[in-house]
């Protein structure tokens, strides 16, 4: 095989050369605009040993004209042809030609520079990583990046991005692991991101609102986090259909109302549910008695009722099970049991008898008496777009 290849990396590399002497040929025989001569500064392509790379080396260098704060000092490895040598810049051969040595990775995690993403970005034809965590970039990510069909990893978290969720990631094919969380981006979610085959989702820590769309359960991650935005509305119930992938979701921190839908005891395999710090009300779904892998269950901090059956206790998997900050009126001695077990169980802030440090009774009477604030589905208003009406009936019969 490695004798086949040399030869045919030469007729190619041979072939590449004649090509870009003919092109260089043919500008010159032009007379030069302004955007042509902005072109002819940067280095002939003949010193690259593919366009690849020289395409590499014009996004890197319009990237780094754009950073504006490095204190590292990581760009300024950033000079000469040869982009691999680059800091945080990695190279492979491409996929489709194992002759030519291309971008797949950028890894720029915890470098703390300031600046945007160019638009030139887009050149990075055949990244497959981009890892940028830990920076200070603001604006979004360019349009252009829609161009990255590789791309696969694509990490932005902790920087200063904000502008609405950036649509471009929904156009990225290959993309498994979308990670945008702690920045300021805003606005709803797009229902097409439940479309896409991600393996896993961070949005957490962002100003994300409105509510999530109702094909939440279409995902396919395992990992989904949607924490510390102001999501509000129900929890989809279609999360129930999330059930061959879903090991962890985390809804922490939101307004989210309405009731905790039933259909999450389909997901035998999740190991980490968090609807902590919401305004969930009415009493835990018995299905929940079903999930049989949970670990971690965290409904802290809502406006829950009724009682914390044995069932749920009896989890066999079941390690820190929190539900403080509710009114709840009561828990079945299984519960209470959990801790003689080594397992971790949290029941303050309720108004169960008998147990410390419970809310005062004045106050579980107050909102006890009110009327129930769950409904089992969510509001009308919940549909982004009206379910589609029926059609009329024929004016005329059609006979
Ligand atoms: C148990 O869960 C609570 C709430 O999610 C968390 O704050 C706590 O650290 C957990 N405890 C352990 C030991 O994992």
């Amino acid at each position: 095989m490695a004798a086949m290849a040399a030869p045919h990396c030469l007729l190619g590399f041979l072939l590449l050369a004649f090509l870009i002497l003919a092109a260089s040929h043919q500008e010159h025989q032009e007379s030069k605009n302004p955007a042509q001569r902005k072109l002819l500064q940067q280095p002939p392509a003949a010193a690259f040993p593919n366009p690849s790379l020289q395409a590499a080396y014009i996004a890197l260098q319009a990237w780094k004209s754009r950073i504006t704060g490095d204190p590292q000092g990581i760009t300024a490895t950033w000079i000469g042809l040869d982009v691999c040598r680059y800091r945080g810049v990695f190279c492979s051969p491409a996929p489709d030609d194992s002759c030519k040595e291309v971008v797949s990775g950028i890894d720029l995690n915890h470098g703390f520079l300031s600046g945007t993403l160019p638009e030139e970005l887009g050149l990075l034809t055949y990244l497959a990583l981009f890892h940028i965590n830990t920076n200070l970039f603001c604006g979004t990510l360019p349009g252009s990046m829609a161009a990255l069909l590789l791309l696969y990893e694509l990490d932005v978290s902790n920087n200063r991005f904000s502008g609405p969720f950036p649509l471009v990631t929904l156009a990225m094919p290959s993309l498994a692991y979308l990670d945008l969380r702690y920045n300021g981006f805003s606005g709803e979610l797009p229902g097409a991101l439940f479309d896409k085959h991600l393996d896993a989702l961070f949005v957490n820590n962002n100003q994300f609102a409105a509510q999530v769309p109702w094909n939440l359960g279409s995902s396919t991650v395992s990992v989904a986090n949607f924490a510390n935005n102001r999501f509000s509305g129900g929890i989809p119930p279609s999360i129930g259909n999330m059930r061959r992938t879903l090991n962890e979701i985390i809804f922490l921190g939101n307004r989210f109302d309405g009731c905790i839908p039933g259909e999450i005891g389909l997901l035998d395999q999740l190991n980490v549910f968090d609807v902590s710090y919401n305004s969930l009300g009415g009493g835990l779904p018995p299905s929940i008695a079903q999930m049989i892998s949970l670990e971690q269950l965290d409904v802290a901090f809502n406006l829950l009722t009724g009682d914390v059956p044995a069932a749920i206790c009896d989890l066999p998997n079941l390690e820190n099970f929190t539900f403080a900050g509710n009114f709840f009126s009561g828990e079945s001695p299984d519960c209470l049991a959990l801790p003689s077990r080594g397992r971790i169980v949290d029941d303050r802030g309720n108004c169960i008898p008998n147990r410390p440090l419970q809310r005062p009774a004045q106050q579980c009477q107050a909102f006890l008496s009110q009327e129930p604030s769950c409904f089992p589905l969510p509001p009308k208003s919940f549909f982004p777009n009206p379910p589609l009406p029926c059609s009329p009936p024929p004016s005329t019969p059609p006979y």
